[in-house]
């Protein structure tokens, strides 16, 4: 494959680009280290190195490069010039891309979070080369999506709207084929506005064994329910993974939990730890449960979901044994908190 000053490379499935413009050489894209041999010989040959992000999966050949060609110009945004000194472990010939910035007839958008916070984009001759984002593996493109990039939906929309004016004939990633542009564009979003349009605003997890944790979460739900579309989950019977993608696509939550044995039950633990906490970060919740001595279970989620980052946005409801009217009030009184 080549367009006008463009060459397309490939080892073990994973491109990499050189481009003459403006009377500079780049290499774009890399390699892990296990394929860097094809890369590093090509990479000498240029006269700059841009990183359109610092993941190791695509510097693979970097610290070989730098051993044989110390001065080569290292191209990257401030993160990725940070990242890369600290993985090759030592000085290089940086070279700062600015959002916006123009250099030899290259231009760079500063498009964070595809997957790496330190991510950026490239347009020249009407060519994006645009890193992980587009990219697909064996598996498919919605399926490279889900796998990485799907966690930063909020970073995907940014990417779109920041590259709505630039005039791409060709996209060409890091992995997979090139790309049209207006079908990719489309495709990705779909796939980042999709969670959010399709899924409850309200979901509450819960864990009983007795029967009484889930009475809490059931007047939870009537409460929740009023003004939420709301779902509820039997953390005992349903998917971990189904009820954490409810939870990540949710605008709040609520987690009822019993005790047992001075902790909350595998099955809570299970939903809680596949929380996206960098998207989710700030999301309100509301812990609540039936306890029978100390509720150990009910501290231990509440602290562990605010350490994650989340808002703890109303005060746990702890009840020992069976909830009276009384702990019933209480769920629709912190229900209210939660909904603020
Ligand atoms: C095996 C077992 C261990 C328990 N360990 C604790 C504990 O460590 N701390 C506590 O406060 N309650 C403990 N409990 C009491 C339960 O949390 C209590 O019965 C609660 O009401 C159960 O709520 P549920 O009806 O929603 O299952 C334990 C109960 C069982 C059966």
């Amino acid at each position: 494959m080549s367009a006008n000053n463009i060459t397309a490379h490939s080892a073990g499935g994973y491109n990499f680009y050189t481009l003459n413009s403006g009377g500079k050489s780049f290499v774009i894209g890399g390699v892990p280290e296990q394929y860097a041999g094809e890369y590093i010989k090509t990479a000498t040959e240029c006269d700059a190195v841009i990183l359109l992000t610092s993941k190791p999966e695509f510097t693979g050949g970097m610290d070989a490069l730098l051993d044989i060609k110390p001065d080569i110009e290292v191209y990257g945004s401030p993160a990725a010039l940070r990242n890369i000194k600290e993985i090759v472990n030592r000085a290089v010939n940086e070279r700062l891309i600015k959002d916006g910035m123009e250099d030899h007839g290259i231009c760079f958008h500063v498009t964070p979070g595809l997957d790496w916070v330190d991510t950026v984009m490239a347009v020249c001759n009407g060519v994006l080369f645009s890193g992980q984002a587009f990219s697909s593996e064996a598996e498919g493109a919605k399926e490279y999506y889900n796998r990485y990039l799907a966690v930063n939906s909020g970073f995907v929309l940014s990417a779109l709207d920041r590259l709505a004016d630039e005039d791409i004939s060709f996209i060409y990633p890091f992995r997979g084929e090139a790309q049209a542009p207006e079908a990719a564009f489309a495709a990705y979003r779909i796939l980042a506005e999709a969670p959010e349009r399709s899924s409850p605003r309200a979901v509450i997890i819960y864990s009983s064994k007795y029967g009484y944790t889930k009475a809490l979460a059931e007047r939870a739900a009537a409460s929740l329910g009023a003004a939420y579309k709301t779902k509820v989950f039997d953390a005992d019977i349903c998917s971990a993974a189904e009820a954490a993608d409810a939870i990540n696509a949710a605008k709040v939550f609520a987690v009822g939990t019993r005790t047992i044995n001075r902790n909350a039950p595998q099955s809570i633990w299970d939903i809680i730890t596949r929380i996206d906490t960098v998207n989710k970060r700030g999301m309100p919740y509301f812990v609540f449960g039936s306890f029978g001595w100390a509720g150990d279970g009910i501290k231990l989620i509440d602290k562990t979901l605010a350490a994650m980052g989340l808002r703890r946005a109303a005060k746990p409801v702890e009840v020992l044994f069976k909830p009276t009217q009384e702990d019933l009030d209480k769920i629709d009184k912190e229900v209210k908190e939660l909904m603020k």
